[in-house]
């Protein structure tokens, strides 16, 4: 298999990234941050989250978010929606194209949306119904692909079933979730090894957060296996709140340089995402998370 020559970029930082910051984030900051990256080329956005407000308060109030959002041609602004009522409200907003999500463990997939791996995939089935109705694509999420807080080790096998699921039902790619970094290049090339052969790698896409500093690793094994949509988060923001400890996703300006370094296309401006990077991370008053965004800013 060859390297792709162009990567897709799906920017989470929206949501992934902001949905586990300790302090409220107004509806103006989520906005400028979405808007800010567009700008900087970012072509497909996560940004919001149709989600129980009492289970993830930071993600509330995305409705405002996609209604206030100045947008630009050729940018998808892409949501997480649960369940029916999510995907209603979702539609309402104006989103036009969202997300599922399951997981490869039973005990992650009770505490992040309180049931079974069986029942999240048929509660998905009327999401999917519905999102056909309005002809909105639907991605598929699969967290704990090579581990979970709570169970440890995952089969691949069982993320090659989840996935197969999502496939079967509609979603046009799987986003593959290595929710608490605890993967390396080793796990990681056991699992493609799993799903390669027999899903198709152009609707595959890697989620790796860098909580254990594998991330940047496990996405060059995979552009190995010919994955070309890679999800990343602006200054390595974020953290999932049911999993302990998990630290944000990898971040979007490491990604872009390592993949400017191999001569892959993104089309996004990597001195503007720093810039973007430094702006949230002031504004959230955190420290930013990106090895190159710290780099890039040291005068
Ligand atoms: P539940 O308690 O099983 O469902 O929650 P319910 O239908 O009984 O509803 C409970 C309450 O939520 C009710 O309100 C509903 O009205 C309300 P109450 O009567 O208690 O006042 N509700 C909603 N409110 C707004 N929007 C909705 C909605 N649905 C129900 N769509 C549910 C089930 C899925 C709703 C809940 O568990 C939930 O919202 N979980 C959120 C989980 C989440 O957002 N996790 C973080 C994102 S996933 C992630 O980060 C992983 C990923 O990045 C990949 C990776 O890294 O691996 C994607
Ligand atoms: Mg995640």
């Amino acid at each position: 298999m060859t390297i792709p020559t162009t990567v897709r970029i799906v920017e989470v930082g929206p949501r992934d990234g902001l949905q586990n910051e300790a302090k409220p984030i107004s509806v103006a900051t989520r906005i400028e941050l979405i808007e800010r990256l567009a700008k900087a080329g970012v072509s497909h956005i996560e940004a919001g989250s149709f989600v129980s407000p009492k289970w993830v308060p930071q993600m509330s109030a995305s409705d405002e978010v996609f209604k206030g959002l100045a947008r630009q041609d050729g940018v998808t602004y892409s949501a997480l929606t649960p369940n029916l009522r999510g995907l209603e409200a979702a539609i309402e907003s104006g989103v036009r194209e969202v997300a599922v999500f399951a997981a490869a463990s039973e005990e992650f997939s009770q505490k992040n949306i309180n049931c079974s791996i069986a029942e999240s995939l048929s509660r998905f089935k009327p999401v999917m119904r519905r999102a056909a109705e309005e002809s909105i694509p639907v991605r598929g999420y699969v967290s704990c692909v090579l581990g979970c807080p709570y169970e440890g080790n995952v089969d691949p096998t069982q993320v090659l079933k989840v996935s197969t699921s999502l496939m079967e039902m509609g979603c046009f790619e799987v986003s593959l979730g290595d929710t608490i970094g605890t993967g390396t290049v080793g796990s990681m090339r056991v699992l493609l090894d799993t799903l390669v052969p027999t899903l198709t790698v152009s609707h595959l896409a890697l989620h790796c957060h860098d909580t254990y500093g594998q991330a940047l690793a496990n996405i060059s094994a995979g552009l190995d296996y010919g994955i070309a949509i890679i999800d990343a988060s602006i200054a390595g923001l974020g953290g999932c709140p049911y999993a302990r400890g998990a630290s944000g996703n990898v971040a979007t300006e490491d990604v872009l340089f390592m993949l400017n370094g191999m001569g892959i296309d993104t089309r996004i401006d990597l001195p503007s995402m720093v810039e973007t990077g430094n702006w949230i991370c002031a504004e959230l008053k955190r420290s930013n998370q990106s090895r190159v965004g710290l780099a890039a800013s040291v005068s």
